[in-house]
């Protein structure tokens, strides 16, 4: 159909006076005898267009001011009445959809919970559709990101032999249902499709290591699994996870990398989506804007893991998990340390060996490794990453230690064979960014159809 998005009757003065057919979905009518305001959107801007229709010049089916209907409207754009802004002036009004009563999005506002049980209607609010806007924004923001700054983009594979993360949470890819006849799980997963054991990758970062000790720098954007049981308010079953890997670097430059994406990544949301995030600052969380635009400005805090103990040691608060050095940081600790002391983004590093996986490259203390997660306030941690074990003989003790089936990662241990070298990366929790540059504040909030455990409409 041929028609023009109303962000750009909104936005080009050009247009004033010209005549124009937009198409839409009514949000809001107006409706008296003599003329009917009718307010829409079509997704391409927050700010909605008004059209008005003169009914002395023509008649308008009573179906066209129903919120939810969908409708072409041609005529004459003209500055609007009140404020900045253009509206249409309308010649002629053309019911594309009807929308009876009973949907479910009407002009009250509503819960989100409730609109999580409406997944495929729940994009027509202005709350839905705004969060789904700046993840696009954002999205298309870190690829601009590495592109400019010559990271290759990598996709791969989400089917895997191989658990990099090693913590046994991944979903198992099957043909095959269970049958007694089978006396071990090997002669079982040798009848099935790959002829092993296969599952949902939890992660890119070992075939990235591949690509980036070949290409110098890549990163993978694309969905990851993890079949934990947490059901909160920041874990998914199905995520979107942003992977860079850099060869010939060190933990610093990582850190380095992840600060200066975040940061850029930021201003591109805050420049390119004023409206969504002057609606976020007002009603999803006070100061938001003011907030991200520290993170711009200041540089993050860096933490020793030790230092971070000590610290929730110190700290005047009943902690529901203990501490202890040697222990994980809870999300209830990772909150204290970036919303009660640092108030701002926290790279905490140098973790014990022992909580963190076995890839990551092992201090000279031989106690800690180069890991890093970056907490933020609100959420905790956004990003888990590391300098990689480069050494061939420390990266085989460390698997041993912990009854890794080597053969599964011979291809692995040959990069650090062949021409071995210092590399690092991390992994960006994508879904959990964009509840922290929104304020949304359930990841079910920010993706289009959620899967968490119990739930996957
Ligand atoms: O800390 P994680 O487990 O690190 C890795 O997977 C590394 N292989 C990354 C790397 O070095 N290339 O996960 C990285 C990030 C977390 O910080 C978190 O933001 C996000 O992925 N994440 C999840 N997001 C939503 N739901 C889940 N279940 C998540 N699990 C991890
Ligand atoms: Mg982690």
């Amino acid at each position: 159909m041929k028609h023009i998005d109303i962000a750009s009757v909104l936005q080009d003065k050009t247009l004033l006076g010209s005549e124009v057919t937009v198409c839409g979905w009514v949000r809001t009518a107006r409706d008296s005898a003599a003329v009917a305001f009718l307010e829409l959107t079509d997704g391409t801007s927050f700010l909605r267009l008004q059209a008005v229709v003169d009914k002395a010049k023509l008649s308008l089916d009573p179906e066209c001011t129903k919120c939810g209907a969908s409708v072409a409207v041609k005529g004459t754009v003209v500055k609007a009445f009140k404020g900045e802004g253009a509206e249409l002036n309308a010649a002629e009004v053309t019911l594309l959809g009807k929308c009876p009563g009973d949907f479910p999005i009407q002009k009250k506002r509503t819960t989100l919970d409730f609109l999580r049980t409406i997944p495929h209607l729940r994009l027509r609010t202005n709350t839905f559709s705004a969060v789904f806007r700046v993840r696009s924004v954002a999205a298309q923001a870190i690829h601009r990101y590495f592109h400019e700054h010559r990271f290759y983009y990598m996709h791969t594979p989400l089917i895997t032999a191989s658990d990099c993360e090693g913590a046994g949470e991944m979903f198992r890819v099957t043909t095959q249902p269970w049958d007694a006849k089978y006396e071990s799980e090997t002669a079982y997963y040798k009848d099935d499709f790959f002829g092993v054991k296969a599952g949902l990758s939890v992660s890119g970062q070992l075939e990235g290591e591949v690509a980036a000790m070949a290409l110098g720098r890549i990163y993978t954007f694309g969905p990851s699994f993890r079949a934990e049981n947490s059901n909160t308010t920041r874990h998914l079953a199905e995520f979107w996870h942003v992977e860079p890997e850099i060869a010939f670097a060190e933990l610093p430059e990582v850190m380095e990398v992840a600060e200066d994406m975040i940061k850029s990544v930021v201003r591109a949301v805050l420049a390119e989506c004023p409206a969504e995030m002057d609606f976020f600052d007002r009603f999803m969380e006070q100061g938001l804007k003011a907030k991200l635009a520290n993170i711009v400005e200041n540089k993050f805090a860096v933490l020793e893991y030790t230092h971070a103990i000590e610290l929730l040691k110190k700290a005047d608060v009943k902690f529901q998990f203990p501490v202890e050095w040697g222990c994980d940081l809870q999300t209830e600790h990772e909150k204290y340390i970036t919303e009660q002391v640092y108030k701002k983004p926290v790279f905490v590093v140098n973790y014990p060996k022992e909580i963190k996986s076995f890839y990551m490259k092992q201090n000279p203390d031989g106690k800690t490794v180069a890991a890093t997660d970056l907490l933020v306030p609100g959420i905790g941690e956004i990003i888990g990453g590391s300098e990689r074990e480069a050494d061939p003989d420390k990266l085989l003790a460390a698997m041993q230690a912990r009854n890794m089936d080597l053969a599964a990662y011979e291809q692995y241990l040959d990069l650090r064979k062949f021409g071995t070298a210092p590399h690092g990366g991390f992994g960006l929790g994508f879904d959990r960014f964009v509840m922290y540059v929104t304020g949304m504040e359930n990841i079910r909030d920010v993706v289009l159809f959620p899967r968490t455990v119990k739930n996957i409409m």
